[in-house]
C-alpha cells in the first residue's frame, strides 16, 4: 500500500494541510484564513478554536482532495507560526484567554526591564536570543498576571501552556485531560519560548523565576523527528502518528535541505526570515542574530543563526493598499520595469521598526532621495531593493559571525517568485540566489521529519536527493554600482532609526 504524508502548516494568517506521497510530491492542498484580533495598538491576537478547527477542516479537505483514506497516511508533520502563546484549562480544555501572536507588542515594557535586570546575560546565553516581546516568555507571564485566578491555577497544575503546535497535539489527541490529550512541544519551538536552554535542552529555572512562571504550565520537550503522538481515532477518522514537528522558519531550512554548516535559506514572506546551519554546537552570535536551534532529530540537535526582517512581502502590500499605486501585489514587477534603476530613491520599510541586525523598535519608515523626476516606478523599485537590501545586511552578519564561506542562498515564500527581485538580490549578495522547483519549503520540511520519524524515509541523504533547482540567479552587477547603492541603502537608513 502507498504511504502518504499530511503537513499541518499552522501560519500566521491561514491554516493550511498538505498531503504528500512517498516521492515528496505535494498531491494536494487545503487552505483557508482565519481572523486577526487588533484590540489595541501593538496587540494581535488569534482564537486557538478557530485556529484548531481551520486546521482540522483543511486537514481533512485535503484527504478529501487527494482521494486517499486517513488509514493511508503513514505519518502526520506539524509546522506552526512560532512563538504565538496559549493558556488552557487542562481539565475543559478550554483556553484561558485569546492566544497571544508572536507580532505582539503588549510585553515591550516588560522586555525593557528585563533587559536591565540580572538574568539578562544569562538569558541571552542560555537562550540564544534577544530580549524581545516577540518571544513567548513575557506573553505566558502577561496572561498569568492579567486573567483572573490564572497564577495560582497554573502552579496547581491545572493549565497548560503552549506554542501552536503544542495546542494542536492537544486537540488532535482528544482536547481534555480526561481523553488522553498529550502535552508536548519540540526543540524549535520550545527555543521560541525565552525559557528554554537550547545547550542543555531544558526548561530554564532561573528564567523561569524571572518570568514567574511555574514548571507545571509547561509541555514536555520532545525532538523534531519521532513518533510523539497518536491522534485520536475519531478526529481524522484513522489513529495516525504525528511524527515530525517544527517552528515554520526550522521546517523550511530543513525543507530546503540546507543540512551541513553554512548552507543559508530565505523566506520572502510577509518578512524575512533567513537561517544558516551551523552545525552541531551553537554558536553565539556578535551581530545581533538569534542563536537559534535548526531541529533535533532523535538524539542529534542541530543549530542555525536567525535574522528576522519585519517588513519584507508587506511592502508590496502596502504600496496595493497604502499607497495605491498598484492593484494587485503581482503588479509589483511590472511596474519597477518600468523604469531601469531606483533614480536615487530609497524606501525603507521600518513600518513596526527595524528587527536584525538593528533591533531597533523605534525606527520608521522612510522614503529618501526623491527629486522632481521620481516616479511611482521608482518608489515601486525601491521597495522591492529594501527587501533585498535588508537581506544583504542579515547576510553579512551571519557571514561574520559563522565565519563560514556562504555558497549560495535558497530562497522560498511568495516573493521569491518575483523574477526581478531575485536578480537584484543575486547582484546586491554577490552570491548565486537559488530557487527550488517545489516552493512549499515549510510543508515540505514537516512532511520530511515526520516520514523521517516512522521510517518512510531512512536518511536525510535519501531526501537530499529530491531536491531539485528551478532556476539559479548569478550575480552580474559590477562591484562598484553594488557598493554606491548599499551606501545610498545605509545613508536612507541611519535617517529611519530612532525616530519615534
Ligand atoms: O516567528 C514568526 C514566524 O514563525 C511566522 O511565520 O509564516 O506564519 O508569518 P509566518
Amino acid at each position: 500500500m502507498s504511504q502518504f504524508l499530511l503537513a499541518l502548516d499552522q501560519g500566521t494568517t491561514s491554516s493550511r494541510a498538505l498531503v504528500l506521497n512517498s516521492d515528496g510530491e505535494i498531491i494536494a492542498v487545503a487552505q483557508k484564513e482565519f481572523t486577526q484580533f487588533f484590540p489595541k495598538p501593538g496587540w494581535v491576537e488569534h482564537d486557538p478554536e478557530e485556529i484548531w478547527t481551520s486546521q482540522l477542516s483543511v486537514a481533512k479537505s485535503a484527504i478529501r482532495k487527494a482521494k486517499i483514506k486517513p488509514g493511508q497516511i503513514a505519518a502526520i508533520g506539524i509546522t506552526n507560526q512560532r512563538e504565538t502563546t496559549v493558556v488552557w484549562n487542562r481539565r475543559t480544555g478550554q483556553p484561558i484567554h485569546n492566544a497571544i501572536v508572536w507580532q505582539d507588542r503588549r510585553t515591550a515594557a516588560t522586555c525593557d526591564r528585563l533587559r536591565k535586570s540580572k538574568s539578562a546575560e544569562h538569558l541571552t546565553a542560555a537562550t540564544g536570543l534577544v530580549i524581545d516581546a516577540y518571544f513567548s516568555g513575557t506573553k505566558l507571564a502577561w496572561l498569568l498576571d492579567n486573567v483572573s485566578g490564572a497564577r495560582e491555577a497554573a502552579k496547581a497544575g491545572e493549565l497548560a501552556f503552549g506554542t501552536i503546535d503544542t495546542w494542536l497535539m492537544w486537540k488532535l489527541t482528544g482536547g481534555t485531560a480526561e481523553a488522553g490529550a498529550v502535552h508536548l512541544t519540540d526543540f524549535t519551538n520550545a527555543s521560541r519560548t525565552m525559557l528554554f536552554d537550547i545547550h542543555t535542552g531544558e526548561w530554564d529555572g532561573q528564567l523561569l523565576k524571572a518570568l514567574k512562571v511555574p514548571a507545571a504550565v509547561l509541555p514536555e520537550v520532545r525532538s523534531s523527528s519521532e513518533v510523539l503522538c497518536e491522534t485520536k481515532a475519531s478526529i481524522l477518522g484513522a489513529s495516525i502518528p504525528v511524527a515530525g514537528v517544527a517552528g515554520d522558519q526550522h521546517a523550511a531550512l530543513f525543507g530546503q535541505m540546507c543540512t551541513e554548516p553554512g548552507m543559508v535559506k530565505n523566506t520572502y514572506g510577509t518578512g524575512c526570515f533567513m537561517l544558516m546551519n551551523t552545525g552541531k554546537k551553537s554558536k553565539p552570535s556578535t551581530n545581533n542574530l538569534l542563536s537559534t536551534t535548526a531541529w533535533k532529530i532523535g538524539a542529534q540537535a542541530e543549530y542555525a543563526f536567525e535574522g528576522s526582517i519585519f517588513v519584507a512581502g508587506a511592502v508590496v502590500q502596502w504600496l496595493r493598499d497604502g499607497l495605491g499605486i498598484i492593484k494587485r501585489s503581482s503588479d509589483v514587477e511590472a511596474l519597477a520595469a518600468q523604469v531601469p534603476d531606483n533614480g536615487g530613491v530609497y524606501l525603507v520599510p521600518a513600518f513596526a521598526g527595524l528587527g536584525a541586525p538593528h533591533w531597533d523598535a523605534y525606527a520608521r519608515g522612510s522614503i529618501a532621495g526623491l527629486t522632481r523626476g521620481a516616479t511611482g516606478a521608482h518608489i515601486a523599485r525601491a521597495a522591492l531593493e529594501a527587501i533585498a537590501y535588508q537581506t544583504a545586511d542579515v547576510l553579512d552578519a551571519m557571514k561574520s559571525d559563522a565565519k563560514l564561506k556562504i555558497k549560495s542562498l535558497r530562497v522560498d515564500g511568495g516573493a521569491a517568485m518575483n523574477d526581478l527581485l531575485m536578480q537584484f538580490q543575486a547582484d546586491i549578495l554577490g552570491v548565486p540566489v537559488v530557487r527550488p522547483k517545489v516552493f512549499e519549503s515549510t510543508a515540505l520540511g514537516a512532511a520530511y521529519l515526520a516520514g523521517l520519524g516512522v521510517g518512510v524515509w531512512k536518511d536525510k541523504s535519501e531526501l537530499a536527493e529530491k531536491w531539485q533547482i528551478d532556476r539559479t540567479f548569478e550575480p552580474s552587477m559590477k562591484a562598484s554600482q553594488v557598493k554606491e547603492l548599499r551606501a545610498g541603502w545605509h545613508k536612507a537608513l541611519e535617517r529611519s532609526k530612532n525616530w519615534a
